[in-house]
């Protein structure tokens, strides 16, 4: 059986959902948003030490600017009502991504990670403002800058993921098989499952699943 320590998740689907059901994409992102708090409790049950969730990408600045406001207004939310309840339950939050949002937004991001940053069963990395060509592209300014030398022990050091096990688990909801600029080298052996459910239908049972399927799988590493 594979140990599983740390499950990254590309959260798609929310527009397709929040369409087809309420004839509006935002109404999906509310909706995804339940289904994080689902995985939480569940990754927790199961023992899970990472995970990180992609939940705006440096590509995603492209949308309209009503969908962008009504992300980061979720964002602010949740963080508002529900970092005592992290707290409590001895979760840690960490950003990954580039922290450029309005004053108050990286106040509140800064306080979450500073208050839960003792925390040790769980640790959720969220993926904001985050895109792995950049969070190379960056690594690799600060390796120069320090004259380190280019090798893969030094240019971990300088990832956003640095002190993080690389994930063991991808699953992207939503019907699509592709990366979309997510942890590009931090995913180099992990295993991958795209689900079909857009990210509003995914529960449990299907989490539960893909984790039973994971652990049975022949992880090799390049070995034979
Ligand atoms: C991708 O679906 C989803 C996002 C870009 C946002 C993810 C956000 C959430 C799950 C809710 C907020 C989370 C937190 C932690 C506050 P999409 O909109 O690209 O879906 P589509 O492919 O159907 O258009």
């Amino acid at each position: 059986m594979n140990p599983l320590n740390h499950v990254a998740i590309i959260m798609d689907g929310n527009g397709r959902w929040g369409l087809k059901y309420k004839n509006s994409r935002n109404a999906g992102h509310k909706a995804g948003l339940n289904t994080v708090e689902k995985i939480i409790k569940e990754t927790i049950k199961n023992k899970i030490k990472y995970l990180t969730l992609y939940a705006f990408s440096t590509e995603n600045w492209k949308r309209p600017k009503r969908e962008i406001n009504f992300l980061f207004n979720l964002l602010e939310n949740f963080l508002i009502n529900r970092i005592e309840e992290l707290q409590k339950k001895n979760i840690k939050l960490k950003i990954i991504g580039v922290k450029s949002f309005s004053d108050k937004l990286n106040k509140l991001l800064n306080t979450s990670e500073r208050k839960t940053s003792k925390n040790s069963k769980l640790q959720i990395n969220l993926a904001l403002n985050y895109g792995s060509k950049l969070e190379l592209i960056n690594a690799f300014k600060d390796l120069n800058k320090k004259k380190d030398k280019i090798n893969e022990k030094n240019l971990v050091k300088y990832l956003q993921t640095h002190n993080i096990p690389d994930p063991d688990l991808l699953i992207r909801t939503g019907n699509t098989k592709r990366l979309s600029n997510f942890l590009l080298w931090q995913l180099a052996y992990s295993e991958i499952f795209f689900v079909k459910k857009l990210w509003p239908e995914f529960n449990e049972k299907d989490y539960n699943m893909i984790i039973k399927k994971f652990k049975k799988i022949k992880r090799n590493f390049g070995n034979v």
